[in-house]
C-alpha cells in the first residue's frame, strides 16, 4: 500500500500561530510539503514564514469574516492555490461558567468560529478539490462533542457540530476521493485555556496541573498519520485522550 507522499502536498491550516495548528504546520513543513498558515497575529505569521522560506505562505485574516477568507483563498499564488488538504484547526472555548452565567458574547464568538467559520472554510475549498480530483479535510474536534463536563454548555455544542458537520459531508463527497477526517482530542496544552480564561496565566496553568496533558505534536501526528495514508483509507474519526484523562460518568443533583 503506498501512503500519499507529503512532498506533493499543499496543506491550509486555519489557526497556525499556534497550538495544535502551529505544530501541525511544521510537522507537514518536516516531512517537505507546501504549508499555508492562517491567524490573525500578523507578526507570528510573519515570523514562520520567515523561518520556514518559500515552501510556506501566510494569511491574516479572522475566519469569522466570510468575504476575508473568500479574499485570502482567493490571494493565493501558485501552487499555493491547489489546496490539498484542509486543516480546519482555527477555534476556541470561552468562560467556564454554568449556563445561566455563561456571557452571550462569548457563545457568538464560538459558534461562529467553530461552527460556522469551520463550515465556510470547507465550503470554499471543496470546488478546487472537486476539479483536481484529490483532497482531505481534517475538522479538530474535541472530545468534548461527545462527553459533557460542567460549563461545556455551548464549547460542546459546538464541537458536536464540527462531528456532525464531518459525518455529513463524507456523505457528500462518498461519489469522489476527496477524505474528511474529525479529530477529537482532549485536554492538550497550547494557549487554549489562556484564551478561555482570557488572559489569566495562573488559571490557565492550573488546568495542566498534576497530570501530563496532550502536546500540541500529538494532534499534528495524528493529522499528518490521516492525511498520509493510502487513498483508499479514510480515518473518519480519531478521539485521542491524554492517558489520565477519562469520561466522569453520569451524575445526579441531590437536594439539601
Ligand atoms: N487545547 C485543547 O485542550 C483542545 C482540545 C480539543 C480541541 N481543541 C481545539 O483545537 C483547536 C486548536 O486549539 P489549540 O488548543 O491549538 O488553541 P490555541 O493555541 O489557542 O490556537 C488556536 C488558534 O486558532 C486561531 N483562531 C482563533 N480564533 C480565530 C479567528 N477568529 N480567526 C482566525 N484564527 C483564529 C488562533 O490564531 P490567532 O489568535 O492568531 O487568530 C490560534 O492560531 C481549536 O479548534 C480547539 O477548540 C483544543
Amino acid at each position: 500500500m503506498t501512503g500519499v507522499d507529503p512532498h506533493h502536498l499543499v496543506v491550509l491550516v486555519t489557526g497556525g500561530t499556534s497550538g495544535y495548528g502551529l505544530a501541525t504546520a511544521t510537522r507537514f513543513l518536516a516531512e517537505g510539503a507546501r504549508v499555508i498558515v492562517t491567524g490573525r497575529r500578523q507578526a507570528r505569521l510573519d515570523a514562520f514564514v520567515a523561518e520556514h522560506g518559500d515552501r510556506a505562505h501566510a494569511l491574516c485574516f479572522d475566519v469569522r469574516d466570510r468575504q476575508a477568507c473568500i479574499d485570502a483563498l482567493d490571494s493565493l499564488p501558485a501552487p499555493f492555490d491547489a489546496i490539498d488538504v484542509l486543516v480546519n484547526n482555527a477555534g476556541l472555548a470561552l468562560g467556564l461558567q454554568k449556563a445561566w452565567a455563561a456571557d452571550l458574547d462569548d457563545w457568538q464568538t464560538m459558534i461562529e468560529t467553530n461552527c460556522l467559520a469551520l463550515a465556510t472554510m470547507a465550503r470554499l475549498v471543496l470546488p478546487g478539490m472537486r476539479s483536481r480530483g484529490r483532497g482531505h479535510i481534517v475538522d479538530i474536534g474535541s472530545i468534548s462533542g461527545s462527553w459533557p463536563y460542567p460549563g461545556g454548555h455551548v464549547y460542546g455544542a459546538t464541537k458536536a457540530f464540527v462531528k456532525q458537520f464531518s459525518t455529513n459531508l463524507r456523505t457528500d463527497l462518498v461519489d469522489s476521493p476527496i477524505r474528511v477526517t474529525n479529530i477529537e482530542p482532549g485536554a492538550s496544552e497550547t494557549e487554549f485555556s489562556l484564551v478561555r480564561f482570557k488572559g489569566d496565566a495562573d488559571r490557565a496553568a492550573a488546568t495542566y496541573d498534576g497530570f501530563e496533558a496532550l502536546r500540541p505534536e500529538d494532534v499534528a501526528e495524528a493529522v499528518y498519520w490521516a492525511t498520509t495514508l493510502p487513498p483508499h483509507v479514510d480515518i473518519a474519526r480519531i478521539e485521542l485522550w491524554p492517558t489520565r484523562q477519562a469520561p466522569a460518568g453520569i451524575t445526579v443533583g441531590r437536594d439539601g
